[in-house]
C-alpha cells in the first residue's frame, strides 16, 4: 500500500485498519521524514519510521533495509509507544542491513539546501538525502557494522573525516563532536540489539508459511527517485518496486497493490504542482483538511485532483485499486474541479520544467453540500459525492474500493465486492 501522490494521501490511517488482516506490517523505503498520524479514540499517534502495524497488539512490525535510521529518533518513537502501553520490544523488528542517519548527515543537508547555486529542494532536514548518497556511494555505515566495534570505528573515522573535509570546503564552521557521536551511537546499538535481525529472511520466512504481510510505502509516488518530479523527490524508491528491494522480497511474492490518495492534490516542499490553488480556494482546502505536515508543521500546497497525474503513477505500480481519503474536506465546496488532462503535454513530462509549463484542463462538478463525515457504507453517500468518485475512477482507469470519511478508523467504507476488499 503506498502514496499515489506527493504523499500525506492518509497511508497511515488506512495501513492502521488494514493491519487487522495482516500478521506483518513491513516499511521499506524513506526514514523519519515520514509522518503517518493515526487517530484511535481519543489518542493521537504520529509515526515517523515505525510502521502504523505496531499499532494492532500481535502484529509484528518490520523496519526493512531500504529504510534509514536515525537511531535517536527510533529511541523516542519507541520510547511514546512504550508509554502508550504498546509492546514494542516485542512486536518491532529491524533490518540488519538499513543504513544509519548520523547528525553530519543533517549538516550535510543544510549546506546543500543552502547553496546559491542549487535549486532548494524544500526538504525536511532530517538528512534522510545525504544518507541514501553515502548508501549508493557505498561508504554508508549500516545497522549490522554497529556490532563489530573495530570495523565500525574505522568506518565511522573515515565517514566523519569525507564531512569535515565537506564542511572545510564550504566553510562551515563544523562544531560537531565525532567521538562524542560515535560513542552514542554504540550505546543506541546496544539498545536495539534484540530487535535487529535480516529481516529478509523473516519475511520470506513468514511468507513461505501462509502469513500476510502488508507492505507499507512511505511518502508518496510522485517523490520516488526514479519516477517522481525529479530533483523535488525524496532520495528513495517510494513506488511498488520498491517493496522488493527494499525488503528484500520477490516480485512474485506480491500479489495486489493498492494506491491511497487524497480526494484532491497537496504537496509539501518545493516542486512542480499542476493543479495548485493560490489564494483563497487554496486556503479553504487547507483550512477544512488542516492541511500542515505532520513532521514539519509546514503549511502544505493545495489543489484540485490531477487525473494526468494518478493515471501515470497507476501506471508505474499497477494499482489493483485505490483508497480515496479526505472525501469530507470537500464537503462545502458548490464546485469541484478535476483536471482531466495537460494541453500540452500527453504523457508525464520528465523534466520539472516541463511540468510547470503544462496547462492543466478542468472539468467542473457539482458540490453535494452535505456532511460525509463519519459515512461507512457507500450507499449513504449523497449522490453527487458518489458521482465524484466515480468520475475519478473512469478516468484514472482504478477501481475505488476504500474511502476514508474521517481520521478514525471506523470512519471508513469499503466497497463490498471490490478488488481490492478481495486482497484483504
Ligand atoms: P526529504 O525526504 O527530507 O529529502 O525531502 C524531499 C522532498 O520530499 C521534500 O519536498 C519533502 O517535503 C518531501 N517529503 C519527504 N517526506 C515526506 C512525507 O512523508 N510526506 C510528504 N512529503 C515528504
Amino acid at each position: 500500500m503506498l502514496g499515489a501522490q506527493w504523499g500525506d494521501e492518509g497511508k497511515g490511517k488506512v495501513v492502521d485498519l488494514f493491519s487487522e488482516k495482516f500478521s506483518i506490517v513491513a516499511r521499506y523505503q524513506g526514514g523519519h521524514n515520514a509522518g503517518h498520524t493515526v487517530f484511535i479514540g481519543d489518542r493521537k499517534f504520529v509515526l515517523k519510521l515505525i510502521p502504523s502495524g505496531i499499532l494492532r497488539p500481535g502484529v509484528q512490525a518490520v523496519i526493512g533495509n531500504g529504510v534509514v535510521i536515525d537511531p535517536a529518533a527510533l529511541l523516542d518513537e519507541m520510547d511514546s509507544l512504550h508509554g502508550a502501553g504498546i509492546d514494542v520490544a516485542k512486536q518491532l523488528v529491524i533490518s540488519n542491513r538499513a543504513h544509519v542517519i548520523f547528525p553530519f548527515h543533517r549538516i550535510v543537508e543544510k549546506m546543500s539546501e543552502a547553496r546559491a547555486d542549487r535549486v532548494p529542494i524544500g526538504t525536511t532536514s532530517r538528512g534522510i538525502g545525504p544518507c541514501y548518497e553515502d548508501k549508493t556511494g557505498r561508504r554508508g555505515i549500516r545497522i549490522a557494522d554497529l556490532y563489530n566495534r573495530e570495523a565500525f570505528c574505522a568506518m565511522y573515522s573515515a565517514l566523519a573525516e569525507d564531512k569535515q573535509l565537506l564542511a572545510q570546503t564550504f566553510n562551515i564552521q563544523d562544531t560537531i563532536d565525532y567521538e562524542q557521536i560515535r560513542d552514542q551511537y554504540l550505546k543506541f546499538a546496544d539498545c536495539i540489539r534484540p530487535m535487529v535481525c535480516d529481516t529478509a529472511q523473516l519475511l520470506n520466512d513468514a511468507i513461505r508459511q501462509g502469513k500476510r504481510v502488508l507492505f507499507e510505502g512511505a511518502q508518496g509516488s510522485m517523490l520516488d527517485v526514479d519516477h517522481g518530479t525529479y530533483p523535488f523527490v525524496t532520495s528513495s524508491s517510494a513506488t511498488a518496486g520498491g517493496a522488493c528491494t527494499g525488503a528484500g522480497v520477490p516480485p512474485s511474492a506480491i500479489n495486489g497493490v493498492i494506491g491511497v490518495s487524497k480526494a484532491y492534490t497537496t504537496r509539501v516542499g518545493s516542486g512542480p504542482f499542476p493543479t495548485e490553488l493560490s489564494g483563497v480556494e487554496g486556503e479553504r482546502i487547507r483550512k477544512a483538511g488542516n492541511e500542515y505536515g505532520a513532521v514539519t508543521g509546514r503549511p502544505r500546497r493545495c489543489g484540485w485532483f490531477d487525473v494526468p497525474l494518478l493515471r501515470y503513477t497507476a501506471m508505474v505500480n499497477g494499482f489493483d485499486g485505490l483508497v480515496i481519503t479526505k472525501l469530507d474536506v470537500l464537503d462545502e465546496f458548490d464546485e469541484i474541479q478535476v483536471c482531466t488532462a495537460y494541453r500540452n503535454a500527453s504523457s508525464m513530462p520528465a523534466t520539472y520544467r516541463e511540468l510547470e509549463a503544462v496547462e492543466p484542463v478542468y472539468e467542473t462538478l457539482p458540490g453535494w453540500k452535505s456532511e460525509t463525515r463519519g459515512l461507512t457504507r457507500a450507499d449513504a453517500l449523497p449522490l453527487r459525492a458518489r458521482d465524484y468518485l466515480k468520475f475519478l475512477s473512469d478516468h484514472t482507469g482504478v477501481e475505488i474500493g476504500c474511502i476514508s470519511t474521517g481520521p478514525e478508523r471506523d470512519e471508513t467504507i469499503l466497497i463490498q465486492g471490490s478488488k481490492l476488499t478481495a486482497l484483504l
